[in-house]
């Protein structure tokens, strides 16, 4: 992504430090608004004031809480044979992707190429950085008008703050600069290494991914490469530490993304939730497998056939939680506007025409339903097409 200037996630925003807080050494006093890891995962402890969610808001579905409504979990084996070499798996494929799009916004993949060895070093790097000292992971703080760096989700006006911190990386020399700001044997600590690796294979996999689904719509591909060929993305490390009382807290709001799809990865504690039908559903966590669901731009390119889900993190009384999402991001500087076959007399464009630019600034002080807010006015007002405002408060 060419303009790394623009924040390109809902919750990318960062409080500023109290001067004071700068700095390094033993001596240095947690307290303030990034006390975070202190104060909510601290033993026997109650949860501190800043996370505690008016009652309403509180998540009643515990992270563990699986039922028999569980998301499609996709063998994605056939993801790269050519429809001549292996017709029947990769039309197969196709044909379960797109019934997970319809019905669901997101579904869980096997058998990608992603080994699990990888995704072990990644967790390792993952961990290695959370559990540095506060002042270290200071060095890496993520500066306002910058993507990448350490922080917090976004603690908007009123808001409560979630339980969680965050590492973001955009695919710039920011990733370098960082890791020899934390560890001067960066090198040695194969976190680059591991990082590049992952985030190749991550972003060919997403890729591959776009066009099984684009497929799945039996329309011209062409309009949809526009956005999603030659892009490129947004990592992002999530951190949960446990909480002493999980209930009463939230690890990530409700949300929707902002991109084109988004690869998710997590450690072997659940926590992700997603909307179904206006309920919540925990997401139970495979080993090796990787969450992927549908963002907001691309909702708009498939003029709404396809959902970008509401979806959120719980943390729990015991485990630390980490994730590591993958963001592919539509090119920047062309109109997002749904695809010409997709549009007709019985589904008209229901969006304005919008830049991924103009969204992501928007995106941050709104992060669910955020499309409604460039739902075109002649839909709106002849009751076609309505995208319902929805409470995620249960
Ligand atoms: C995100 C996100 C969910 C999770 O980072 O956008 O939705 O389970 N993360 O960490
Ligand atoms: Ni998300």
């Amino acid at each position: 992504m060419p303009d790394r200037s623009l924040a390109s996630h809902s919750d990318v925003g960062v409080q500023r430090l109290p001067k004071s807080l700068h700095g390094s050494g033993a001596a240095l006093k947690l307290t303030g608004p990034w006390s975070l890891v202190n104060n909510c995962s601290s033993k026997g402890s109650t949860v501190s004031e800043k996370f505690v969610l008016p009652e309403h808001q509180r998540p009643t579905l515990k992270h563990d809480e699986y039922t028999d409504l569980e998301i499609p979990v996709i063998d994605v084996a056939a993801i790269n044979n050519s429809l001549e070499g292996d017709a029947t798996a990769k039309e197969a494929l196709v044909a379960q992707v797109r019934e997970a799009c319809l019905n669901w916004g997101c579904f869980q993949i096997v058998n990608h190429d992603i080994s699990e060895e990888l995704l072990s070093r990644i967790q390792y790097h993952v961990n290695r950085f959370f559990n540095l000292p506060f002042a270290e992971k200071m060095k890496v703080v993520k500066q306002d008008g910058s993507v990448a760096g350490y922080g917090h989700a976004t603690v908007k006006n009123g808001d409560v703050r979630p339980s969680s911190e965050r590492f973001f990386f955009a695919n710039d020399g920011s990733v370098a600069e960082n890791a020899q700001k934390l560890w001067s044997n960066w090198d040695e600590n194969d976190f680059i290494g591991s990082y590049s690796e992952y985030y190749e294979k991550v972003h060919q996999l997403s890729e591959s991914l776009m066009r099984i689904i684009v497929q799945g719509l039996e329309v011209d591909p062409v309009h949809f490469e526009k956005y999603w060929k030659n892009t490129s993305g947004l990592l992002l490390w999530n951190f949960y530490p446990a909480c002493p009382e999980p209930q009463k807290a939230i690890g990530i709001n409700a949300h929707t993304d902002f991109n084109l799809l988004t690869v998710l990865h997590e450690n072997n504690v659940g926590g992700l939730q997603i909307e179904k039908d206006g309920e919540w559903v925990a997401v139970r966590p495979r080993p090796g497998a990787l969450a992927v669901n549908i963002g907001d731009t691309l909702q708009v390119l498939t003029n709404a056939k396809y959902r970008s889900v509401p979806h959120r993190a719980v943390v729990n009384e015991t485990q630390t939680r980490i994730s590591v999402a993958y963001f592919h991001v539509p090119v920047q500087g062309i109109d997002i506007v749904p695809h010409p076959e997709l549009v007709d007399e019985h589904n008209p464009n229901k969006y304005e025409p919008f830049t991924i630019d103009t969204y992501t600034k928007i995106k941050q002080a709104q992060t669910l339903n955020t499309l409604e807010l460039f739902l075109r006015t002649d839909t709106r007002d002849n009751g076609v097409v309505t995208i319902e405002a929805q409470s995620h408060t249960t």
